[in-house]
């Protein structure tokens, strides 16, 4: 179980590579036969992986479908930070029994595949190709064997010092483009598969990552999202050794981008200059996701997060000295072996010092290949509930009386959503915060305007256009 009191609602979710408003596949160069069906799960990483595989497929005459039937190419990349997500795969593939010796190729990307390998091959035979992420520079040469004729193929490498750079990308969000910037993670808190199924940190040079934004810049995006498990921990490998707070101002510096934004962000790489740039340069937006996971120091040990509470409040601390209001957001896990009542109530009251503007709460999942896996004293599903409860009822409550205090203020807004009833909108501010508003005029997507806000709610605020 998770649950989410946020701001954000595009990570962690269900998404899928096509969506209202995705850019139209290059059907005139599109083979008949080649269609593909490509269905997402997880964080925003996978999403963008995605985009891609999408991209690798659309470049060798592939053409993106809607719906299973419809595809010669099934794919799912999927997630496997929980036992739910990685579970929902397998029983996603069992419905797809009925088209073992069909000539449709079945295939299985991202972290359950590289997590299960071969095991998915004997669990569900009607799958073709397996691939993990760390392979992906490989999908074009596996995507010729499978088409020359080959019943299985599989990518599972770890330790490639490739990052996954393709000549197209498929953007599915025609706002807001990602951008990765570091693969991998090389830290190794106790509860996380991430490490093993995105293998060791890979960072890109950053040349390659400003040429990227330009291209971005030039093809309309106003807004990009740089991309990393722990994306503050970038390294630019080149000689330029750009630091991460310097790749953040030349990114914003390139002409026709409007706000850039980063994640996730982890909290011991986390420094000053991060802040000093964001205050300096007004592209950079004033928001900062910076995952604590648990407000008790003892928990936190145990976690092998690398840093006390003490030490991640004076983060926080940092961050809220900033000349610009920057708005904080976390991931929380409770029900973590061994967490007593005691540790919980450390996590309630670190969330009444942080003050969160969006909190993603997740009861804790014993994964494979991680160490806190066989840990003593597990937490009853239970009791990890009722402590779920408890994070996102204060939180709640907290995110209520921070939105209401923003009532009267104007905001800009990128507007990425209409509604059906005529002169409903909404978007996001710099901060990330969601807004719904009215205005008069006809056609808003894509645009940038003032609003200012009428009410709020814990999750989102309400307002109405100024013009
Ligand atoms: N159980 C529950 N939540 C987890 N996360 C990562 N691993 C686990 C796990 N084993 C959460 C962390 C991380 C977010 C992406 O997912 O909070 O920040
Ligand atoms: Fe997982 Fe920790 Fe790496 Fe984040 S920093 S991806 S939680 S191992």
């Amino acid at each position: 179980m998770s649950a989410r009191v946020d701001v954000q609602l595009d990570a962690l979710t269900g998404l899928r590579a096509s969506q209202p408003g995705a850019q139209p596949a290059p059907c005139e160069l599109a083979d008949a036969g080649k269609t593909f069906y490509l269905e997402t799960f997880g964080c925003q990483m996978n999403a963008h992986d995605s985009e891609k595989v999408a991209g690798v497929l659309l470049g060798r005459g592939y053409r993106q479908v809607e719906t299973v039937d419809a595809a010669k190419l099934v794919l799912y990349n999927t997630c496997s930070i929980r036992e739910k997500a990685a579970q929902k795969i397998y029983s996603r593939l069992g419905a797809y029994r009925k088209y073992a010796g069909e000539e449709k190729i079945i295939g299985v990307l991202g972290c359950v595949a590289q997590q299960e390998g071969e095991e998915i091959f004997e669990r569900s035979p009607w799958v073709r190709l397996v691939c993990g992420s760390a392979s992906y520079s490989k999908l074009p040469e596996l995507i010729d064997e499978l088409e020359s004729g080959n019943r299985r193929v599989m990518g599972l490498d770890k330790d490639t010092d490739a990052t996954f750079e393709t000549e197209i990308t498929r953007r599915d969000n025609p706002f807001r483009a990602y951008l990765t910037i570091i693969e991998g993670c090389d830290k190794a808190c106790s509860y996380c598969v991430v490490p093993f199924t995105r293998g060791p940190e890979r960072s890109r040079a950053s040349a390659s990552v400003l040429q990227e934004a330009r291209r971005l810049a030039d093809a309309g995006y106003s807004e990009i999202q740089l991309l990393g498990q722990t994306v503050n921990s970038y390294a630019d490998p080149s000689a330029k050794r750009l630091s991460f707070a310097e790749l953040l101002v030349a990114v914003a510096a390139v002409p026709g981008i409007r706000r850039v934004r980063f994640t996730t962000s982890h909290p011991r790489d986390f420094g000053r200059d991060i802040v000093e740039a964001i205050d300096t340069v007004p592209q950079l937006c004033d928001h900062v996701h910076l995952p604590v996971q648990s407000g008790s120091t003892r928990v936190l040990r145990e976690m092998l997060r690398t840093y006390t509470r003490e030490q991640y409040l004076e983060k926080i601390a940092m961050i809220r000295a900033a000349r610009r209001p920057i708005s904080v957001t976390s991931d929380i896990i409770v029900g973590f072996p061994g967490e007593t009542d005691e540790d919980v109530h450390d996590t309630l009251s670190l969330l009444d010092a942080a003050q969160y503007d969006g909190v993603f709460a997740f009861q804790y999942s014993p994964r494979p290949n991680t160490t806190a896996q066989h840990m003593p004293d597990a937490i009853p599903e239970e009791e990890k509930g009722r402590r779920l409860a408890l994070v996102m009822d204060r939180q709640r409550e907290i995110q209520r009386a921070r939105n209401e205090a923003l009532v009267g203020q104007t905001f800009e807004v990128l507007v990425d959503g209409g509604s059906r009833r005529p002169g409903q909108w909404s978007g996001r501010s710099s901060s990330n915060r969601i807004l719904n508003f009215t205005s008069p005029q006809p056609e808003l997507l894509g645009e940038y305007v003032q609003v200012r806000v009428f009410s709020a709610s814990p999750n989102c605020l309400i307002g109405e256009q100024v013009i």
